[in-house]
Formats: structure tokens, sequence, C-alpha cells
């Protein structure tokens, strides 16, 4: 949690680049930001080549007449370490610093998010300033966390990096005859004599086109090394700020579902979970709040940071959208129902110059108070000072979990043979969506967490199977769980090697049924294939399979299965492998595994998760009984529960007015009102209601 130096409501507020302007301005800001409601200003995100002008000058004396104005104005301060665009003359110096791509090309100077990892340069000024601000500022009571570099991504394929990877495989292997063993190196005759022999991936070397790989093994080794190189940039620069200011809160940005980096191994290391939420124009409510509760879910459903969002537009999407009037309020609320304790911008005035200019701020171009944005800004900024600590560090109680692994969507999509239309994470939030759309609570957890309090757990494609999984479901199983599995589960072990016996491998007997043969569907394909000549459009094939009297179409992938033990739900209409189980459900002392051999369409995954639900007792966050209403009404319910009460928030994503009946007795803390058990509430398009039950 934040340093708790007398805080008692949302933080509001977010990047603050003064170093772009002059006094007058900068005084200016403090003015305006007041009146937005603004009390935290994340600092010195971008600062280093004016900190250290030169090898052995350090220079804090800006960002210290910058502290003192905004910490003479009671805001606290989020202070960033600089790291994450590095000084020109450092890379001139040192240009082990500049990383190399996957195409092989030496970097040059001029971006940011760019240093290599394992580049002793790096390793060693990065580290040096986080201490040394840490130093420079350990008596500064208005920091309450430290922003540690800033959206950590990208991976580098160069010399530094590739020996790096070595002494990595070292560790991890011991020996080459276990590493050969884990890759299975007599595959195509890749068999390693010498440690020097082993090279970074590249597109010189095992690329294979799209994402996939010829020396999957070697790749997925990679993506784990490199994960780990960038986390320990983060614990070199954590380290130091601690070795100073051992209480010191330390984060850094995420983003997302960001493939690049493993962040539940990350999420070990930080304090606060802290993203960066840029929903596009046209974005599913659903997806945006499956991003919040991914990174909540990485530090055990504790409350997290949002980071960044933008107050009105971006400059990096093809088609830059001014956010609609409300629909910046409305985001953050859904932010702060499913866990945000910060609401913060990127950023507070926008730059006059530069790649970055047309980015929305809260002040913008004119420096004007009455512009939209801004008034929209202050007067949320007001909304959140009435609702002050009510939902503050509060949890979504949460009965449900989905399962959601980095290594296995690093192994999944860069093997050949798994379809090229199958993206891990889509199929996570299918059956993510189907739960936030009943308004049902779901964690989303890791493969190693702990399952144990869930009533439902869904591991969608559970492609990769850990060490002890098999007991830890099994245990939850016979203790009354309900476990769902979807296609593409059971292949692999850690190492990528298929399991033994075949599909699932050790989940058969869990399972009670086995797997043959994966199908994979064509949808919208254009193009050619290797050495087979097919027509410049394929026609899509289909499948499909009926469920509780419903026929759905099956999509990406069906599984052929033979059932076991298992009871046989629903079976496939078409095709060869017509008959074959399509859903399957297999009972164990108290509770009961599925196995859904296929994708489908919403429709399918609502009713699927409303009937599990049913059966298993799972309410939704009203206490009621989960119903199919057929399409999503657009109308958003949440809960956050603190030691002072509930927080409902009802949030209406859709243009028309919805009118419903309150089951509690509640007060609406937006309007001052109180509403009781039974009334009508209408909630107007785009608008949000946050109804508080008191403890
Ligand atoms: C990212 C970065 C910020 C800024 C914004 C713009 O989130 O962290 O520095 O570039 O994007 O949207
Ligand atoms: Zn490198």
């Amino acid at each position: 949690m934040l340093k708790n130096r007398g805080i008692n409501k949302v933080l509001y507020g977010g990047d603050y680049n003064p170093e772009q302007w002059d006094e007058r301005t900068r005084d200016k800001d403090m003015i305006l930001l007041d009146k937005a409601g603004i009390d935290i200003v994340t600092l010195n995100v971008f600062a280093w080549a004016m900190i250290q002008p030169s090898e052995n000058v350090y220079d804090f004396s800006d960002l210290d007449s910058i502290v003192k104005r905004v910490t003479d104005k009671g805001m606290k301060i989020c202070m960033a370490t600089s790291t994450a665009a590095y000084p020109a003359w450092m890379a001139r110096k040192y240009p082990d610093i500049l990383r190399v791509d996957y195409q092989g090309r030496k970097k040059k100077f001029g971006a940011r998010h760019n240093a290599c990892p394992n580049s002793e340069t790096y390793r060693k000024f990065a580290p040096l300033l986080a201490g040394k601000l840490a130093e420079h500022f350990k008596d500064c009571d208005s920091i309450v966390v430290w922003h540690i570099n800033n959206e950590y991504s990208g991976s580098c394929y160069c010399e530094n990096c590739e020996r790096a990877f070595r002494g990595w495989l070292k560790g991890k292997y011991g020996s080459l005859d276990e590493l050969n063993r884990a890759w299975n190196s007599p595959f195509w005759s890749h068999v390693f004599y010498d440690w020097d022999e082993i090279v970074a991936p590249n597109e010189l070397s095992e690329y294979q086109g799209g994402e996939k790989s010829q020396f999957p093994g070697l790749a997925l080794d990679y993506a784990r090394f490199m994960s780990d190189s960038i986390l320990q940039n983060y614990k070199d620069e954590r380290d130091a700020i601690k070795s100073v200011i051992p209480d010191a809160v330390c984060t850094t940005n995420m983003m997302n579902l960001f493939k690049g980096l493993d962040y539940r191994k990350w999420a070990k290391e930080i304090d606060i979970a802290s993203w960066d939420n840029y929903p596009q124009r046209f974005t599913a409510p659903f997806y945006d709040s499956f991003a919040h509760e991914l990174i909540r879910g990485l530090k055990g459903g504790k409350p997290f940071m949002l980071m960044e969002q933008s107050p009105s537009v971006t400059n990096w999407m093809s088609v830059n959208s001014l956010k609609r009037p409300g629909e910046m309020r409305r985001y953050s609320y859904e932010a702060m129902a499913h866990g945000a304790d910060t609401l913060m911008f990127f950023q507070m005035r926008q730059s006059p110059a530069g790649t970055e200019m047309y980015h929305g701020a809260v002040i913008d171009h004119s420096g004007r108070e009455d512009t939209r944005t801004f008034k929209e800004c202050s007067l949320f900024g007001e909304e959140l000072k009435k609702i002050g600590d009510l939902t503050l560090s509060g949890k979504a109680p949460s009965e449900c979990a989905i399962i959601f692994d980095w290594p296995t969507w690093w192994a999944i999509e860069d093997i050949g043979g798994i379809s090229e239309n199958f993206k891990y994470p889509d199929e996570i939030l299918n059956y993510y969506r189907a739960f936030y759309e009943l308004n049902i609570p779901v964690d989303i957890i890791g493969s190693d967490d702990d399952i144990s309090g869930y009533r439902i757990v869904i591991a969608p494609s559970f492609y990769m199977v850990h060490k002890g999984d098999r007991e830890r479901f099994e245990d939850f199983v016979r203790n009354g769980g309900t476990l769902v599995f979807t296609y593409y589960s059971g292949y692999v072990d850690e190492n990528a090697h298929i399991l033994k016996g075949g599909y699932p491998g050790e989940l058969r007997e869990l399972i009670g049924a086995r797997i043959e043969e994966s199908d994979c569907l064509y949808e919208n394909m254009d193009r050619f294939f290797f050495f087979v000549w097919t027509p410049p459009h394929i026609e899509d094939t289909s499948n499909s399979f009926t469920y509780k009297g419903k026929d759905y179409p099956a999509k990406k992938v069906c599984d052929i299965m033979h059932a076991e033990k298992a009871e046989v739900l629903s079976e496939f209409r078409e095709d060869f492998y017509k008959g074959s189980p399509a859903i399957t459900k297999n009972s164990l002392d108290k509770g009961n595994v599925y196995y859904a051999a296929t994708g489908s369409v919403p429709e399918f995954y609502g009713k699927f998760i409303m009937d599990l639900c049913v059966e298993a007792g799972v309410k939704d966050c009203l206490g009621n009984e989960p119903e199919d209403e057929g399409e999503w009404s657009g109308l958003e319910i949440s809960l956050r529960v603190n030691d002072k009460g509930k927080m409902y928030y009802y949030i209406n994503h859709s243009d028309q007015a919805k009118n419903v009946m309150i089951p509690f007795d509640c007060s609406d803390i937006l309007k001052g009102e109180k509403i009781g058990k039974g009334d009508m509430a209408e909630i107007l398009p785009g608008d949000v209601r946050l109804l508080f039950v008191k403890m």
C-alpha cells in the first residue's frame, strides 16, 4: 500500500513534466491543478539527462524546486527514477547500452524504453541514479511511492544479452546434458557441446514467421530470460532505493496484457501494482475491467494504482479520437470499482512540442481552465473528495477465478501446429466477459496461486501443466470445487515437452477423458500457405455443437476427445468427428471437472458460466442467482467492500437510461440522497451511481 501519510481518499493526479516550462507556467500550474482537485503528481519520469548532464555531475536543483512547489501546495509525490530514457552522452560514450533488435540491427540514440538490460553501463548508472535520488529525498515526506523506470518493455538480442543468456541457462540447467534434454535438441541436430555455441534467438537464426519459432525450447527460455533480465533492472533500482529508505513503497507501471514480461513473477518484487490504461474509442467495457482484474490479481487482490490514463486523447493510436464527454469519468469509476486506489493521468500539462504534443492533458495548450477537459477533470476531482475513504483499500469479494499464465502464453503461440487464429488471451477474455456481463466478481489468478478458497476455477487452454498442478486441482475438486478446462489443455510440461501418454497427460483421470487430435478451423483467412497453393480467400470452416437444447458455433479449435469416465454433455454436430464430445463433465467426490473442447460465441459462454454458477451456488454481486438476459444490457454492477461498508458501482456503459430496483437501503454518495430497499433508481446513459451500504 501507499505510505499512508494522511491519505484518506483516492489520490488524483498524474505525470507532471515541468522540465519543459518556465517558472511562470509552473506557478500557474500549481493554481490550476489545485482547482482541478489534483493531490498527487508523478515527477521526474524523463529527466535523466538534466539531472546527470555528464558522467560525474548530478544536479538536483531544478527537481528540488519542483518538489518544493508541489509540497507547498500539499500534494503528494510519486517519485520516478528517470531511468527509462538515458542521456545521449551515455549512449555515445558507452554504446553497450544500445539494444540490438530481433533483426540484428544495433539501435542508435533517440527513443526511450530502449536500454540493453544486460549492459554493464545501464546496470551501473540506473541504480546509481535511483540511489542518489533516494539519498537526496529521503526526508521528503510528500513522497508516498517510488515509480521505477517507466513501462518496461521490449527485448534485446545483443552480445551482452547472449552472454548473459548462457549464464542464465547454466543457472537453470546446470549441465549441457540437462539443457539438451529440456530442449529436445537431437531434433534437427541442435545438440550443444559447448555453452558458447548457444546463440540468442533472432530473425537470422530460429525465426519461422509470425510469432513462431523453429527452436521453441530456446525461444521459450529466451522469453523467460528477457523478462528476468529486465526484472533484474527493476530490482537493481529498487534495492538501491531501499538501502537508503527501507520502507519505501516501490512500483513500476505495467501495461495490461503485455506479452513480453511475466508480470506475475514481477509482482513478487513490487510493493503495489500499478498500470496504464489506454482504452480506444471502441474498446469494450469488459476488456478494460479485465485488465484491472488482471493487475489487481497480481498482488493477491490488493488495490492497485491506476498510474496513467488520458483525460481526453492520445497521440499514438492509429485514430486518436477524443474521449467523449463523461467517458473519462466512467472509465475512472470502472477502474475504481475493480480496485484502483489512485486515478492518475498522463498528463498534467500538454507538451509544447515533441512526439506527444497532441496527447491530451488536464491543462491543454491554451492553458485555460474553461476547456471541456479541464472542467470535466475538476468536476471529477470534486466527486473524489466527496467519496473520501468510503471505498479506499476495499476488496471485491470473489468466489470464482480464471487462470492466466505468461509462460503458457509464450509457449502456445510460438510453436507451429497450433492455430494462428488462436490467441491465448482471447479465450481468457471470452470466459471473463461471461462473468462480467452477469455481474459476478471473478479474480484473475496465476497458475500457482492458491485456489482452495474458490467455488469455480476456469483454466482456459491450460496448455502447460506445471509440477504439482494435478494434485492441487484434484484436492480442489474433491473438496467441492468446479474446475473447467478448455481446448488445448494438458498438452505440455514446463519445458514444452508433450506430456506422457498423450493429451491431457496427467490431467486425464481428472478430466475423465483423453484427447486424440485437435482440428483447427479456418476463420477470415486471406493468404497463401507454405508450399501449397490455396485460393486467395478461404471460406471459413465450421463446426457446431448443441448445449442444453441450443446450437452454438464451434470456433478456433475442436479437440477430438474420447470420454472415459466423463459424462458427455454435448457433441460436435459436423464433419468426420460428428458425435465426439464437445463438452464433458467428470464428477470427483464433491466436485466436478468440465472440459469444453472448443471455443464459441458470447451467448454460449454466458449460458455455460451461468449454469456453472447456479450449480455451484455462486451469486452475482447483488446476492442474486445469475440470470441470463440474452444480450448484455450495458449496465455493469460491481462491488468493493472495506471496513466502512459496501460500495456498489452502477456503471451504465450504454446509451440508454437504465431503471433498476435497488435491493438494499443505501446512500447515493454522489447525489447525497438516501435510497430505500425496493426503490427504483435511474442510471442515465454513460452515467455512474455509487451506492453505499454502511457496515
Ligand atoms: C505511456 C507512457 C507515457 C506516455 C503515454 C502516452 O503510457 O508511460 O510516458 O508516453 O504512454 O499515452
Ligand atoms: Zn542486450
